[in-house]
């Protein structure tokens, strides 16, 4: 790669952070004991704890409790806030009483300040205080000394706060005026133990390697416990690659929640990854909670499930074991604010996640399609040809995804002039095939005072500053590079108004945004990130909002193209890095992972993980971003991407080129078949994002959502749901024969997708499999929407007809869905130009009936074809009803060996209530 245009003194990205190794240099990275404040709490174990509440200072105003505590030995007392949230949700806040300065609250994650339910004291007495609703099962018991929250449902204990004694607040203190040695001695926490080779400097300097982090506000870390009783299946804490359940942590390998850019990523590491969603998830037969702890510092989460032996109510003398999981999040400043999510069941735990941070936003219909990258495509005649390459060969394709090297020396917004001469006529191509073009937007900006963008910036003072107040310099692709500091509104407002036509030149409405870097990575930096003593707007550390940082890029993006288009449009952009709320703004990936089976294996618990955490649109890099993979392995990923939420195929720089039709015709024919496969299910897809988007649903989740009772599928990890209709295992391993694919439920039928056989569950199939082949099956009871044929792309499908597959269960009933609107823009929200129709199978009759009165979007599209499968009898007559139309006979065709009833050249109407009636 060149750097020599870039004018300054430019490290070449690839020789400073050594790009092209394959291996992580874990050096680069902290390990937990190499965090101060995680070994500074780590010295408080379990036991008593040393605070005790105020109960005298106990008040409850407008159905919000407030009472102090105080630390037995430093007396500075904590103020603890208790909120009711209508939905099941409960609040505990806590701060200091009365901190030296403000400490830092995240902003804007929260969509609105979330309505109360109000509590009322039902109990109140020397040493306890317990609060309830006037309607409702959940009641919170404070316990004034030791001091400890329990919170229980109906009588019985939920979860216990401080149970372990393990709640830690270091309260802000004055810097020390003179010198370090003495600082120590001052402090109320024990000097640091050298470890790891790591200097130590006090509590007012961290050193690693050659970085030494100057603490402004000194150690201000805050932690906490919580025993969930009765739970030991234990999930989310995007990102990470580890298996789906959360495992109990060892001393010193805790969860990490740290946004770091980590190329080519180890396997089964609980190290932080590029983005992080502080949410917990514990599940039981009867009841699904979450822990959502909102704070946007480097957090650290350790678990522990054990055993606890209870008395049984009926038999005091008799004793019942039953799991516990303990949980402790340790943060390293900010406040302690935890909503508990009290279920009860899995899809109530999501949507109260997303009452307060906000639902999938409903994507452009054509990000839903096939995306395919490179880093990079060269320039404009490699587009053509790879956009050429897609119809030579009669695979669908939605967009196509320039890196940075399309830039003018890594200056986003600008176009390199030898290889991007024509950039609109470029995208007028393009969308003459009714295509798209994506480009990279990373958020660090080249010093060049010849830049605009850099010298606005500048002039703005836009760019996250030091801590001596000067522009925070680092290296990224550009070379040296300042960094939009996105926290600020004012510079989210210059952001987003760079995507105007008129500022970004050679820009048109066919192009969508991909947010890169934005842990963000900083080359030469700390953990190859920005370091904590830096300052953002509002005078903030860095260290408080680390974790925030592309969420803000992406918000911005996002808000960008939506004032494009005068508010008309929706937008996409594709962030790496991510927190709770992202999801508001479009999708993620997970990175740079390797062209190895391993990989492959991973993104699947990686997606479901992120997908729980309120993120729906997520993918892998197909293929794996690093390396070559044989064409065992980009056919296998192929067909596993195909059946998740973001579909992109993508590769490093010095990977051979691997668009799907390099790997021989018969491996072209297996990708264009999944490929087609998916574009046929995209009227379900979409389906699936606008039930995300308005009931909060994710859109590819595990078995355990879908069978909440179903104990054997808590565990399951490679295969998944994608809604409630398709269960599916892709094979992640090489030269496979069968795979064993768990279909739940003795009650539960269920339809190889693509065969129609038909199973019934509470079985492990050993499912054979060859190379075009991929397990999916379609759960009996419900009915998914396709289209009859698939096209070039999705807008050139926007016309083409539907099918209905209708899977019967064993009554012989299914139902379904069917949304559908313009596909691009906000019609569906501001002027309800949306369909969404219900289909139901009962009694031999097929009906559509309107699922939303308010949609009042005309389609002249229509119901071509339907299939119902499991008919286990010829019918002697189909007639359809039609409002205003003579009932008819259709023809029909009976399959005997499969029990599927075909019936084609149907022409019912999308928005009408017909019936389909099956004799
Ligand atoms: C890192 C990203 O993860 C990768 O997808 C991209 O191709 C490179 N940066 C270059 O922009």
């Amino acid at each position: 790669m060149s750097t020599s245009d870039t004018g300054v003194q430019a490290v070449s990205a690839c020789e400073d952070v050594s790009v092209l190794d394959e291996a992580v240099d874990k050096s680069k990275f902290k390990s937990c004991s190499q965090l101060s404040f995680y070994r500074r709490q780590k010295r408080l174990l379990p036991g008593k704890s040393l605070y005790r509440a105020l109960l005298d200072s106990f008040t409850l105003h407008n159905g919000i409790a407030k009472l102090q505590i105080i630390h037995e030995e430093t007396k500075v007392p904590l103020l603890i806030e208790i909120y009711g949230i209508e939905g099941n949700i409960l609040r505990l806040r806590i701060n200091e009483l009365s901190p030296l300065k403000p400490r830092y609250e995240v902003p804007d994650v929260l969509v609105t300040e979330p309505a109360l339910h109000r509590l009322t004291v039902i109990q109140e007495e020397a040493d306890v205080v317990v609060l309830g609703y006037d309607e409702g099962d959940h009641k919170v018991h404070i316990t004034a000394s030791p001091f400890q929250i329990d919170v229980l449902f109906k009588e019985d204990v939920v979860l216990r706060i401080n149970s372990l004694g393990l709640l830690y607040f270091e309260h802000l203190q004055p810097p020390p005026k003179k010198s370090r040695d003495q600082s120590e001695e001052k402090s109320d926490v024990p000097a640091i133990s050298s470890e790891d080779g790591e200097e130590d400097l006090g509590l007012w300097k961290e050193k690693f390697g050659s970085f030494v982090d100057y603490k402004a506000s000194g150690p201000s870390s805050v932690g906490l416990d919580f025993s969930l009783h009765g739970y030991e299946h234990v999930y989310g804490l995007p990102e990470r690659t580890e298996p789906l359940q959360l495992q109990s942590t060892s001393d010193s390998n805790a969860y990490r929640l740290y946004n770091l850019d980590v190329f080519g990523y180890e396997l089964q590491s609980k190290m932080g990854l590029y983005g992080s969603v502080p949410l917990l998830l514990a599940h039981k037969p009867e009841q699904t909670i979450g822990i959502f702890w909102l704070n946007a510092s480097e957090t650290l989460v350790e678990l522990s499930t054990k055993p606890v032996f209870i008395e049984t109510t009926t038999d005091m003398t008799k004793k019942r074991v039953v799991p516990e999981t303990d949980i402790r999040w340790i943060s390293e400043s900010g406040i302690m604010d935890a909503f508990l999510l009290m279920g009860p069941s899995p899809f109530d735990v999501f949507r109260q996640y997303t009452q307060l941070t906000g639902s999938q936003s409903l994507p452009p219909l054509f990000s839903l399609g096939y995306h395919q990258c490179r880093w990079n495509y060269e320039d404009e005649e490699d587009v053509k040809a790879v956009d050429d390459g897609f119809d030579e060969h009669d695979i669908p394709y939605d967009v196509i995804w320039l890196d940075i090297e399309h830039t003018e020396g890594k200056r986003y917004f600008t176009w390199d002039k030898e290889k991007f001469p024509s950039p609109k006529k470029m995208q007028e191509s393009l969308q003459s095939k009714k295509r798209k073009l994506v480009i990279i937007s990373d958020p660090h900006i080249k010093i060049d005072p010849e830049y605009p963008l850099y010298s606005q910036a500048k002039e703005g003072g836009y760019f996250v500053k030091d801590r001596q107040s000067k522009d925070f310099v680092g290296v990224c692709w550009p070379g040296s590079s300042c960094y939009l500091d996105f926290t600020s509104p004012e510079v989210r407002k210059w952001y987003s108004a760079q995507f105007t036509f008129s500022s970004y030149r050679g820009s048109t409405d066919i192009l969508f945004v991909w947010n890169d870097m934005n842990e963000p990575s900083v080359f030469k930096g700390p953990e190859l990130t920005m370091p904590k003593d830096n300052v953002h707007c509002g005078g903030w550390e860095h260290r408080d909002l680390h974790n925030l940082y592309g969420f803000y890029q992406q918000m911005a993006s996002a808000e960008g193209l939506i004032q494009r288009s005068g508010g008309i449009e929706r937008p996409f952009v594709l962030t790496r890095s991510f927190f709770a709320g992202s999801q508001r703004y479009g999708a993620v990936w997970t990175g740079d992972n390797n062209s190895e089976w391993g990989y492959l294996k991973i993104s699947i618990p990686m997606l479901l993980t992120i997908s729980i955490a309120g993120i729906s649109f997520c993918g892998a890099d197909v293929g794996g971003f690093i390396g070559n993979p044989d064409p065992e392995l980009l056919v296998r990923w192929y067909q596993a991407g195909a059946y998740q939420p973001f579909f992109r195929g993508h590769a490093t720089m010095d990977s051979k080129r691997r668009e799907p039709w390099l790997f021989g015709a018969d491996n072209t024919q297996i990708i264009r078949e999944v490929i087609r496969e998916r574009y046929a299910l995209l009227p379900y897809w979409y389906l699936l994002f606008y039930r995300a988007h308005v009931s909060a649903e994710p859109v590819m989740r595990p078995l355990w959502v879908d069978f909440p009772q179903q104990l054997e599928t808590f565990g399951i990890e490679d295969q998944y749901m994608v809604g409630n209709a398709l269960l599916v295992h892709p094979v992640t391993d090489p030269e496979v024969i069968s795979v064993d694919v768990l279909l739940p439920r003795s009650d539960e039928i269920w339809y190889n997708f693509r065969t129609f056989e038909r199973f019934v569950g509470l079985s492990t199939l050993k499912v054979p499999v060859t190379l075009d082949s991929i397990p999916v099956f379609q759960r009996g009871g419900t009915v998914i929407p396709l289209k009859t044929i698939v096209g070039k792309s999705t807008e050139w499908m926007k016309g083409i007809s539907y099918e209905l597959r209708v899977a019967l269960d064993s009554k012989r009933s299914a139902t379904g869905e069917l949304y559908t609107d313009d596909g691009h823009s906000f019609q569906y929200l501001h002027e309800d130009h949306f369909l969404y129709r219900r289909f139901t199978f009962h009694k031999n009759i097929l009906s559509s009936s309107c699922a939303d009165e308010k949609g009042r979007y005309s389609t002249e599209c229509v119901i071509e074809r339907i299939l119902i499968l499991g008919l286990r009898k010829q019918p002697a007559s189909v007639t359809t009803i039609e409002p205003g139309r003579r009932h008819q006979k259709v023809t029909f065709a009976y399959n005997p060996r499969t029990s599927v009833l075909t019936v084609e050249k149907l022409s019912l109407g999308l928005g009408a209530d017909w019936k389909m009636h099956v004799a």
